[in-house]
Formats: structure tokens, C-alpha cells, sequence
């Protein structure tokens, strides 16, 4: 069995979980939007349980919650939905601003508007991966439509300033969206004190399943729909509801909110001995901000090994990642705009500890970089 420290790319689903969709899939399996019969008010009745559980989460009402796919879905309706929204009124504000290090499922969405027309500025990071706030005072503008940056990176981990960064925002009437998917259930998010207006979430994320996740909307926010075909969410996102999906999500935000706190001290423990344990092999480099970022991140780059070798070596003991799992093989733009080279990217480790990662994990990935690294470095 390998010791999967993978939780970024994605998390197992928690036993409670699946127990709580179990019966939405074959024996309650109604369409919630047939409203005329008992087991479809039942399957109507679930989703807005859900729909409670993940706007409570938030500190939002439930009418704040979009349910879709998962947070790329969430991300897209978010951008091409206020933008769309924004030119069909005629308004004069246009300019889109995000950051370097976001995730492709911000940056992507992005750059399709900008090729469409609309002016877009990506702000570059400090060395330590946060955002230099005067940088991004001095680009926001009268034009300045709306700022997209993400709660916790999903490479490194970084946490950045959302108070300062909503605050900001507000004073100049600018939308704030959110990228939440590697927050949520991690760290505590208020969306309404951070004034953020949109913000995005995914399930599998959180130990909930894959193929869902919600766009939750502070009220007022004009949105265009991105997905046509139907009333469902308010007309705002078309598509027969996942209900067991969405059971399983609520159950799951609900799960991971009451054991957060517990769970973040534990995993900072275990990622402080990795770290420790790490620096005593000599010339590893930590990637992102020491203290500003998740509890259970690591990111490291190895000084003078080939990353395609080490990361073969470490592919028997160890499901890592060296870099975002949605780039798939490109150097990972995060890194390099830390300043890191295509080589020390290549050769870098993101560690992401979880719910059920033990002191034996850690032991086995200490052993397994060790090993590796004394392999590379001195060939016998
Ligand atoms: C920060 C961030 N945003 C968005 C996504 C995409 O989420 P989903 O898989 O739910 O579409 C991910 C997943 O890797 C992520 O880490």
C-alpha cells in the first residue's frame, strides 16, 4: 500500500459520507423537480438539507448556494457570469484582475474573457507566494469589474490576505470571487466578513464525492446563467440535480466543519515532523510562505536531482505530486512564478496530509525522500 499525502488533488470519501447517499441512489431516487408525488417533495426535501449544511458552512442563507459539477464548474458560472451579466447591462466596468498562481479553473476562464474582449490583469506573487496588496490596490481602477484570488493555493498551500483583499475590494465597489476549493473544510471562511461576493467550492475536496460543488452568491450579485436547459437553481444552473451528490456534499461540508480544528492542529504536528525531518537531508528548499499557508501542505524542491528520476524513485512508497494534478506533466506555473526553475519545479514535492494520515505516513515518507535523494545525489 502506498502512503497516499496526495489530499490536494483529491480526498478519500468518508465512510459517513457514502452511508448518508447510500439510499438516494436506488431506493429515494425520485427527481426532485418532479414536484406532484411523495418521493420527489422527499429527494426536494434533501437538497435543501444540503443546501443548509453548505450555506451554514459559509455563513451565508441557503438562498446563497448554486449547486453544480464541482469547482471548475462553480468558477467558470462565477467569471463568465458576472462578466456576461456586467455587459448585458451596459456597464461600464469591464476589467477582470486575478493572480499568477491561481488554479487553470481561474486562470482558463479568464483568459477566454479577455480573448472575447474583456481587459484582464494577472498580478504577479511575492517570493513567498502572497500577493503584494499595494500591487494590487495600484491595478484596481475605475474600470475594475471584478478581482478573482484564491483562499488556500493548491500547490503550495499559501493562505492569502482575504480580509485585506475583500476589504479592498468593497471600498472600491469591485466583486470579489473566491477560489474555496482547497479552503473549505480546512480553515474557517465567513464569506460575508471577508466580503467576499462569490465564492467557489468542490466536493471531493472535503472528503465528500467527486462530480459536485456550489457557487454560493452574497445576494444581489447579477449572474448570468452558463449552462441553459432548465429552471433548476434558480435558472441558474440548468441540469436534473445529483441528489445523492449533493446529500453526500452537505454531509460531508457538515463532517469536515466539526472536525476541522482538531484536524488542522493534528496535521500541522505531523507536517511541522515532515518538514523537520526533511531539512536534515540538506539542500531542500521550502516552496510558499512558512507559516501563512494550510496546516496540511508541504511543498519542497530538491536541490540537484533530476524531478522525473525522483519522482519514479518515490512512486513505489508514495502517492505525492510535483505540481497541480490538473496541468498534467506542464512545469507548474505556481512554482515559477515563485521564482523556482524549470528544474528545481521538476524536482519539487507537494506533500497533502489528510483526515487519516498517521505518524507511520510520515515515517515512510521521510525513509522514501531519504533513500531517493541519497540515490540521486551519489550514485553507488
Ligand atoms: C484551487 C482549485 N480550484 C479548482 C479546482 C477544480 O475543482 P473540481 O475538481 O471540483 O472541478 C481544484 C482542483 O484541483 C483546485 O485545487
Amino acid at each position: 500500500m502506498l502512503a497516499y499525502l496526495d489530499h490536494h488533488a483529491t480526498t478519500p470519501c468518508d465512510e459517513r459520507v457514502l452511508a448518508a447517499m447510500a439510499p438516494w441512489w436506488h431506493q429515494l431516487f425520485a427527481n426532485p423537480a418532479s414536484r406532484l408525488y411523495r418521493p420527489a417533495l422527499e429527494a426536494a426535501a434533501a437538497v435543501e438539507i444540503a443546501r443548509g449544511q453548505v450555506a451554514d458552512a459559509l455563513g451565508m442563507p441557503a438562498g446563497a448556494v448554486i449547486f453544480c459539477s464541482g469547482a471548475t464548474e462553480a468558477n467558470n458560472l462565477a467569471l463568465k457570469g458576472v462578466a456576461e451579466a456586467a455587459l448585458e447591462r451596459g456597464e461600464r466596468r469591464r476589467g477582470l484582475i486575478t493572480v499568477a498562481t491561481e488554479h487553470r479553473a481561474v486562470l482558463d476562464p479568464l483568459a477566454w474573457l479577455h480573448r472575447h474582449g474583456l481587459p484582464l490583469t494577472v498580478l504577479p506573487v511575492q517570493s513567498d507566494g502572497l500577493l503584494d496588496l499595494q500591487r494590487l490596490a495600484d491595478a484596481i481602477g475605475p474600470d475594475t469589474l471584478l478581482v478573482s484570488v484564491m483562499a488556500a493555493n493548491n500547490e503550495i498551500g499559501v493562505l492569502q490576505d482575504l480580509a485585506a483583499i475583500g476589504q479592498l475590494c468593497r471600498r472600491h465597489g469591485v466583486l470579489f470571487h473566491c477560489d474555496g476549493a482547497q479552503a473549505v473544510g480546512h480553515i474557517p471562511l465567513a464569506m460575508a466578513d471577508l466580503n467576499i461576493d462569490l465564492l467557489s467550492l468542490s466536493g471531493h475536496k472535503l472528503y465528500g464525492p467527486k462530480g459536485c460543488g456550489a457557487l454560493l452568491r452574497r445576494e444581489g450579485v447579477a449572474l448570468a446563467p452558463q449552462q441553459h436547459g432548465g429552471s433548476q437553481e434558480g435558472g441558474l444552473r440548468a441540469g436534473t440535480l445529483a441528489v445523492p451528490l449533493l446529500v453526500g456534499l452537505g454531509a460531508a461540508v457538515e463532517l469536515a466543519l466539526a472536525d476541522q480544528g482538531e484536524r488542522s492542529a493534528r496535521l500541522t504536528t505531523l507536517r511541522d515532523r515532515l518538514w523537520d525531518g526533511l531539512q536534515r537531508l540538506g539542500g531542500i528548499q521550502l516552496n510558499g510562505h512558512p507559516s501563512q499557508r494550510l496546516g496540511h501542505n508541504l511543498n519542497v524542491s530538491v536541490d540537484g536531482v533530476d524531478g522525473a528520476r525522483l519522482h519514479r524513485l518515490l512512486r513505489s512508497e508514495l502517492a505525492v505530486s510535483s505540481g497541480s494534478a490538473c496541468s498534467q506533466g506542464s512545469p507548474s506555473q505556481v512554482l515559477a512564478a515563485l521564482g523556482r526553475s524549470r528544474q528545481q519545479a521538476a524536482a519539487s514535492i507537494r506533500f497533502g496530509l489528510g483526515r487519516d494520515s498517521s505518524g507511520a505516513d510520515i515515517d515512510r515518507a521521510l525513509a522514501a525522500v531519504a533513500a531517493a535523494v541519497a540515490e540521486l545525489r551519489h550514485p553507488a
